[in-house]
C-alpha cells in the first residue's frame, strides 16, 4: 500500500486487554471534543484540534465531501486506537447524522460497549435515543457522560431522572457537579472522594488541582466551595446516594444500568474517570452472534466480519478499505482467510491498524481489534472472513429503504459506467440497488435524503456520470419469502411488474405505498414481507 507511511508495528509480547467502543450522541453534544480528549489522554494525539483538523483535511480531499462541510456533519467514519494503562482502546466513530442510521447500525454491531454523551442543557435528544435503541437491541452496555457542566444546564436530578425514565435504565451517579454554569466550583467523585477544581485562570479548566476529602462534610472542602453551595451539594449527594442505584457490574454488563459521569469535555473534567471506567467496567470482546453457534473470543481460529467498506480514503489510488472486526483467534499478517460462502480465500498481506492520525501495517491483531483490508471490491459489508469455512457471522441486516428513486442517465452512452458506479456504491453501503425483473431503469433505495445528495455528487465527481433521480411509481420495498417455493413463484409471476432483485438476487416486492403493501400482504398470507434482510449467503 502506497499510503502506508510508517514501519511495520513490532509484535507485542503479551496481549493487552481490548476495549472496543463507540460514542453515541446527538450532534453538538460534544462527541468530537470528547474524542479528542480521550485521544490526548491516550497519547495518540498531542494537541487539541487535531481531530477536527484531520476531519477538515480529509474533507478537502474529495468533492463530494463538500456536502459534509455544508451540512456540518461527518458522513465518513473511522477507527481510532489509543493505549492507556496497559489497555488498547479501539474507538469506532459513528456517523452522527440520522440519515445514516444503517451505517451507524452496522458500526454498533462491531463494538462491545458504548459511551453515551448528553448535553447537560439538552438532556436526551432524538439521535441519542435512536442510537440508544440500537445498543439496547444488542444489549450493549452503556456508560453515560453528561457533558458541558461548566455551562448553565439542567440540574443533575432532572438529568438523571430523564435518563432513567426515557431509557428505562437504572442510573448510578458516579460523580456530582458542585454548582453548574456560573456557580461551577468543581466535580465531586463519589468513589475516590475527591473534588477536582477549575483553574483560577480564564479557562476554568481542570489542570490537576484536586482536593482529597473524607466526605463532602470534610472541612477541607469549605476552603474551596462557598458555604451555601457546599450545604446544597451535601444535601443533593445524600439524596442521590439514597435515591439511585449503586453501581452494579452485572446490571451494567446486561445493559440494565448505566453509570453516569458528569463532566466537561472542553474543560477536561471527568475525562480520566471516564477512561478508568471504560477500563474497569466495560467488557472486552463479547461472543459474536453467528451460525451455527456464537463465536467465542477464545476460539483459536481467526474469524472476523466486515462491518463497513469505505472508498476513497486515499483518492490518489482508487482504494477501498474493508473494516473488519476480529471476533476470535490471533490474526497475523499474510494469513489466508476464507470469504465464507464464496469459496474464495484471501491472503491478507497489507492489513492496517488505524491510529489517530495514521494507518500502519498490522503485524498481528486480536479479538476486539479492527483491521482495514485494502481490496478492489471483493469484500462486502456483512462478509465473514475466517480460517474456518463453517461459520457465518449474523446480525448485520439490510434495512428496507424509505426512499426509492429511478436513476435516469443524461448521457445514454454511460450505461456501463453507471452500472459499475451503482455496484460500487451499493457495496459501500451508500445506497441499495434494485433491478426490476421486467428490465428498465435501476432503482436506488436509501434510508435518508442525504444519501441521495451524496449519490448524485459522487456519480458525477468519481464516475463522471451525470444522472437524475426520479420518483417512480413505487415508494415501498420489501424482501419477500415463503415456506413453499411454488407459492413464492406464483406470487412473483402474478406481480411481475412489481418484482425487483437486490444485489444478491433476493426478490423484492415494490408497492406504491404502505396501503398497497398491507393490502397485498392480506391477500397473500403465504408470503412474508420483510423490512430487513440478513445477508447470510450469496
Ligand atoms: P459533536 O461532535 O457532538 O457535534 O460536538 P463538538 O465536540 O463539535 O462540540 C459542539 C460544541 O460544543 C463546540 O462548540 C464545542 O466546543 C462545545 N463543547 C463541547 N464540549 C463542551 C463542554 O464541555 N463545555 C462547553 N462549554 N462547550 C463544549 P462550537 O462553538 O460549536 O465549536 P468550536 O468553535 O468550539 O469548535
Amino acid at each position: 500500500m502506497h499510503s502506508l507511511e510508517t514501519a511495520p508495528r513490532p509484535a507485542r509480547a503479551a496481549r493487552p486487554e481490548r476495549r472496543t467502543f463507540a460514542i453515541i450522541s446527538h450532534p453538538d453534544a460534544g462527541k468530537t471534543t470528547l474524542t479528542e480528549k480521550l485521544l490526548l489522554a491516550g497519547g495518540a494525539i498531542h494537541a487539541a484540534g487535531e481531530v477536527k483538523a484531520r476531519g477538515a483535511a480529509r474533507r478537502a480531499r474529495s468533492d463530494w465531501m463538500v456536502i459534509e462541510q455544508q451540512r456540518g456533519i461527518s458522513v465518513t467514519s473511522s477507527v481510532m486506537t489509543f493505549e492507556r494503562d496497559g489497555r488498547v482502546f479501539n474507538l469506532l466513530d459513528t456517523p452522527g447524522h440520522e440519515d445514516f442510521s444503517e451505517d451507524t447500525y452496522r458500526t454498533l454491531t462491531a463494538v462491545d460497549s458504548a459511551v453515551m454523551v448528553i448535553d447537560a442543557a439538552k438532556g436526551i435528544e432524538a439521535q441519542t435515543l435512536k442510537l440508544f435503541e440500537v445498543c439496547r437491541l444488542r444489549s450493549v452496555p452503556i456508560i453515560t457522560f453528561v457533558n458541558k457542566i461548566d455551562r448553565e444546564g439542567r440540574g443533575p436530578f432532572e438529568l438523571l431522572d430523564e435518563i432513567a425514565d426515557r431509557l428505562a435504565l437504572d442510573v448510578a451517579p458516579m460523580s456530582w457537579p458542585v454548582g453548574m454554569g456560573g456557580r461551577f466550583c468543581g466535580l465531586w467523585h463519589f468513589g475516590s472522594r475527591t473534588l477536582d477544581l477549575p483553574a483560577d485562570d480564564a479557562t476554568g479548566a481542570f489542570a490537576g488541582a484536586r482536593v482529597a476529602a473524607t466526605g463532602l462534610d470534610d472541612p477541607a472542602l469549605a476552603a474551596v466551595v462557598p458555604p451555601d453551595l457546599l450545604v446544597e451539594v451535601q444535601e443533593e449527594a445524600a439524596l442521590a446516594e439514597a435515591g439511585y442505584a449503586a453501581f452494579d457490574q452485572p446490571a451494567y454488563a446486561h445493559g440494565d444500568l448505566t453509570p453516569v459521569f458528569f463532566g466537561s469535555a472542553l474543560k477536561d473534567f471527568g475525562i480520566e474517570q471516564l477512561i478508568a471506567a471504560l477500563g474497569a467496567f466495560a467488557p472486552g470482546p463479547r461472543p459474536q452472534p453467528a451460525e451455527p453457534a456464537p463465536i467465542d473470543p477464545g476460539d483459536p481460529a481467526v474469524t472476523g466480519f466486515v462491518f463497513k467498506v469505505q472508498a476513497n480514503m486515499n483518492p490518489a489510488h482508487r482504494d477501498r478499505i474493508a473494516f473488519v472486526r476480529l471476533c476470535s483467534g490471533r490474526f497475523r499478517r499474510g494469513m489466508r482467510l476464507n470469504q465464507v460462502g464464496t469459496g474464495r480465500s484471501i491472503a491478507v498481506h497489507s492489513p492496517m491498524l488505524f491510529l489517530a492520525r495514521d494507518r500502519e501495517l498490522a503485524e498481528e491483531a486480536f479479538p476486539g481489534d479492527i483491521i482495514g483490508i485494502p481490496n478492489h471490491g471483493t469484500l462486502r459489508v456483512g462478509d465473514t472472513l475466517s480460517e474456518r469455512t463453517d461459520v457465518v457471522v449474523t446480525g448485520l441486516p439490510s434495512f428496507a429503504p424509505e426512499i426509492l428513486r429511478r436513476v435516469a442517465l443524461r448521457d445514454p452512452t454511460r450505461t456501463k459506467q453507471l452500472a459499475k458506479a451503482l455496484d460500487d456504491l451499493a457495496e459501500e453501503g451508500v445506497i441499495q440497488v434494485f433491478r426490476p425483473e421486467l428490465g428498465g431503469l435501476p432503482l436506488v433505495g436509501v434510508v435518508g435524503q442525504l444519501q441521495l445528495d451524496v449519490l448524485v455528487v459522487r456519480l458525477s465527481a468519481e464516475y463522471r456520470v451525470e444522472a437524475a433521480l426520479e420518483p417512480g411509481p413505487h415508494n415501498v420495498a420489501r424482501w419477500i419469502a415463503a415456506d413453499e417455493a411454488h407459492a413464492l413463484e406464483r406470487f412473483m409471476a402474478d406481480h411481475r411488474g412489481q418484482i425487483a432483485r437486490d444485489r444478491d438476487g433476493a426478490p423484492v416486492f415494490l408497492a406504491r405505498d404502505d396501503w398497497e403493501l398491507g393490502y397485498t400482504a392480506r391477500q397473500n398470507p403465504a408470503i412474508r414481507f420483510w423490512a430487513t434482510r440478513e445477508r447470510r449467503e450469496r
